[in-house]
């Protein structure tokens, strides 16, 4: 389902994503925001690619919403890979990014790398996503140095949950504040192309927005942001528990999800499903047969 990233053929590439940052657009319009996404599935997928978001996220998020944990920690590198192969293939347009998961870049740096070049060659991915700021330099400098686009990520990075203490809203002092603007422009000096800005002031957001050369794609950051993601069962009302005031909630899927289930449960216990219409039948001769055995 991929097709090669060509100049002219529509398709988001990472030098277009960088092109779409405020203020330094080749017409000397402001460039349309970026719209991402999170998807797990080929379904998800093609219709979230077919609607025209520019990036598709396979975030570790889903951990969460697909995998019911409570957190993001347990999702391991084999259900990242897999789950990256079913959205490479629904997808055309959209430029396709894979979250590394906890874990997979923590330890020795030339096995962050080998996993990371695992989601390019096996899986399909355009670039990966690894959370943190400053103390990620050397390794972004080293994923970039091995042709792998990052993208960045900072703010309530779910990974550091344990060391938050849990999810909060972050960067709210000016000391952390200025540790994020440190972190972003760490992330940006180490040669990632975009960078996710989670959970943090507005204000903070559009000051660092304002001061990178690279794309910022918030979540919960405001709308200075040059791009927006959001997870997509939020989107569309498939996640259960908390709801983070900026998961703006479009269509309510779960609600379908159980009326159409409770609909077929009542039909098959009625005996209205299937009906002789969904039903496959045999030649008339062979049907008055068989109708004679079960007398
Ligand atoms: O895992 C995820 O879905 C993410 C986004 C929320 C940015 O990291």
């Amino acid at each position: 389902m991929s097709v090669v990233p060509s100049a002219g053929n529509g398709k988001v590439t990472v030098p277009s994503i960088l092109e779409r940052k405020s203020g330094i657009s080749s017409q000397n319009s402001s460039p349309a925001k970026i719209t991402c996404l999170t998807a797990y599935d080929y379904p998800t997928a093609r219709l979230l690619d077919e609607a025209g978001v520019d990036v598709l996220l396979v975030g570790d998020s889903l951990g969460m919403v697909v995998l019911g944990y409570e957190s993001t920690l347990p999702v391991t590198l084999e259900e990242m890979l897999q789950c990256t192969r079913a959205v490479r293939r629904g997808t055309r347009r959209a430029l396709l990014v894979a979250d590394m998961p906890y874990g997979s870049y923590h330890d020795d740096p030339l096995e962050a790398v080998r996993h990371a070049v695992r989601f390019v060659k096996e899986a399909g991915a355009e670039a990966v996503k690894i959370e943190g700021g400053e103390r990620r330099m050397e390794l972004i400098a080293r994923m970039v140095d091995a042709e792998i686009p990052v993208m960045g990520h900072i703010g309530l990075t779910p990974q550091s949950v344990n060391a938050f203490g849990g999810f909060r809203v972050q960067g709210k002092t000016e000391e952390a504040g200025e540790q994020l603007l440190r972190d972003a422009r760490a992330v940006e000096a180490a040669g990632a192309f975009s960078i996710v800005l989670e959970s943090i002031p507005r204000e903070l957001a559009a000051r660092i927005t304002a001061e990178l050369k690279i794309p910022t794609i918030g979540i919960g950051a405001g709308p200075d942001c040059d791009g927006q993601v959001l997870v997509i069962h939020d989107l569309v009302g498939l996640s259960f528990g908390h709801k983070p005031k900026f998961a703006r909630r479009y269509a309510d899927v779960g609600e379908i999800i159980s009326r159409a289930a409770a609909e077929y449960c009542r039909d098959v216990r009625q005996g209205s499903f299937p009906s002789d219409e969904e039903s496959y039948h045999t030649r008339a001769e062979q049907a008055a047969a068989l109708l004679a055995q079960r007398k």
